[in-house]
């Protein structure tokens, strides 16, 4: 016989052995939520009492005990013993080591399927904020590196072929829109976990008389799911939160893999700092960029974390299932794999230097005034798909010869096409084939500045909003910060 602690041993003769034990717990994954379960368990006792289901002093003398285990586990000095198979067992079993029979009480009209709902959506909750509040950072090291360099010219590719020159404020800023829409998923992920399964019980509510909106209120959640099965087993919410990491991940990727090519010595647009790099045991030449490319290679992880969440779900029947403790691994894998992708990222933005110089010299290659030579003929008169053939064979020519557009004569583009005339040869610049791109959301100097406005005030409206929920503002609500542990 193993030294299993269970709460149903009445029913039981037998009990697991250790391996079953080991197989069953969970207790080393989320061991993470014990704030969150000492917080909804003192919200718990705090209504029965109010109820009277308890009496006011048992829910005191939870309240003391809950408060102390939870010092101890701050404070380091709380040894979690592995016979507890999760940390909703391990807090209550304490409990009542502790304070004797009123722990006995608290898991009146509960069970353990609303409280590790409610436990997790807590925790879902504080985590969408450190996540949306690490997104907000490099959205900001973003924009402070497009100022600074708010009119370098690099070339713009598609296919990975030189296309046209473009601001490298805003070929940043293309990324801060795309931080802002994973912002937004954070914040929705933060709003679908923003209500109360507790009260629910295992599956179909309790015969007491309890008050949910009252623990709703106690633990900062807006609302009470409305049907207790739901309740239980949902965790949509946490898919949606794994969702939010996961594409923020993709969009991490391939930040990391431009700053990966363009610190080669073929591109050399970038240089990272040598704190955000690593050199070879064998090549002592080697200056590897390592860090961008665990941020890219994570992310397959981060993938693999949504896809074992949805698979998990798929089939589960109402209610509850024991599937469902899988649930968390991956969740909190994706979570801080982005909160440590995304804080990379940052410290490799902050501090890598651009090589405007080289970025110019490739800007001035590839041909990539041809489109303003063919649009110039195009606005004199000339159909766009003529003008695209004649620049074209300017292009070969220059090709074979070993030329770029810039090197042309006005004579001898007037042999190509008398339509050009004086001015031609000027569209051909490339800062002037940038500042002639002065379309909505286009790379014209003017155009980007007004861009990088629109970002940061996007950036200032969503800092008010992660602000208003951890801040030392007056938005409180029950008398203390929303997703705060009661203390
Ligand atoms: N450790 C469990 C989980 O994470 C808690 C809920 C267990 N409920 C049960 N009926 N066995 O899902």
């Amino acid at each position: 016989m193993s030294d299993a602690k269970t709460p149903w041993g009445g029913r039981f003769t037998g009990t697991p052995g250790e391996f079953q034990q080991r197989f069953g717990a969970s207790l080393g994954v989320d061991a993470r939520l014990y704030a969150e379960d000492i917080a909804g368990s003192i919200a718990h006792a705090r209504m029965l009492a109010a109820r009277s289901i308890i009496s006011t002093d048992d829910a005191v003398a939870i309240e003391g005990g809950l408060l102390g285990i939870l010092r101890d586990i701050e404070a380091g000095t709380f040894a979690f013993d592995l016979a507890d198979e999760d940390i909703h067992m391990a807090v209550e079993g304490e409990l009542t080591r502790r304070i004797g029979e009123p722990g006995k009480r608290l898991h009146t009209g509960r069970s353990r399927n609303d409280q590790v709902a409610t436990d997790t959506r807590l925790h879902a909750k504080r985590e969408a904020l450190r996540l949306f509040g690490a997104n907000a950072a490099v959205r900001a090291t973003i924009h402070r590196l497009a100022e600074d360099n708010i009119e370098v010219i690099v070339p713009g590719y598609t296919h990975l072929q030189k296309a046209q020159p473009v601001l490298l404020s805003h070929h940043l800023l293309a990324y801060s829109w795309m931080l802002a829409r994973d912002a937004k998923r954070l914040r929705n992920a933060y709003k679908e976990a923003d209500a109360l399964p507790l009260g629910s019980a295992a599956l179909a509510g309790t015969t007491f008389d309890i008050d949910r909106g009252m623990v709703a209120h106690e633990l900062g959640f807006s609302s009470v799911i409305e049907n207790s099965l739901d309740a239980v087993s949902d965790r949509d919410f946490l898919v949606d939160l794994t969702y939010a990491c996961t594409l923020g991940m993709v969009h991490l990727s391939r930040l990391a893999e431009e700053l990966i090519l363009w610190s080669t010595e073929e591109f050399g647009f970038i240089t990272l700092d040598d704190a955000w790099s690593t050199g070879s045991s064998i090549m002592p030449q080697k200056k590897n960029p390592d860090f961008a490319e665990l941020v890219r290679g994570k992310t397959g992880r981060v993938v693999g974390d949504l896809t074992a969440l949805l698979v998990t779900l798929k089939g589960l029947p109402l209610a509850y299932n024991k599937d469902m403790q899988e649930d968390k691994e991956p969740a909190f894998d994706a979570i801080d794999t982005y909160a440590d992708s995304l804080r990379a990222v940052e410290g490799m933005l902050a501090t890598l230097r651009v090589n405007a110089e080289r970025m110019a010299e490739g800007a001035r290659g590839g041909f990539m005034a041809a489109t303003d030579l063919a649009d110039y003929l195009a606005a004199h008169g000339v159909p766009f798909r003529e003008a695209h053939e004649i620049v074209g064979k300017l292009v070969l020519s220059c090709e074979r010869e070993g030329r770029v557009l810039q090197d042309f004569t006005h004579a001898e583009l007037q042999a190509a096409s008398p339509v050009f005339g004086d001015d031609a040869l000027a569209t051909v610049a490339i800062d002037a084939v940038v500042a002639r791109r002065t379309s909505e959301g286009g790379t014209a100097p003017g155009r980007v500045r007004e861009q990088l406005a629109l970002a940061t005030a996007a950036l200032a409206r969503d800092e008010r909003w992660l602000a208003e929920r951890t801040g030392s503002s007056a938005v409180r609500r029950g008398g203390r910060r929303e997703g705060e542990v009661l203390r």
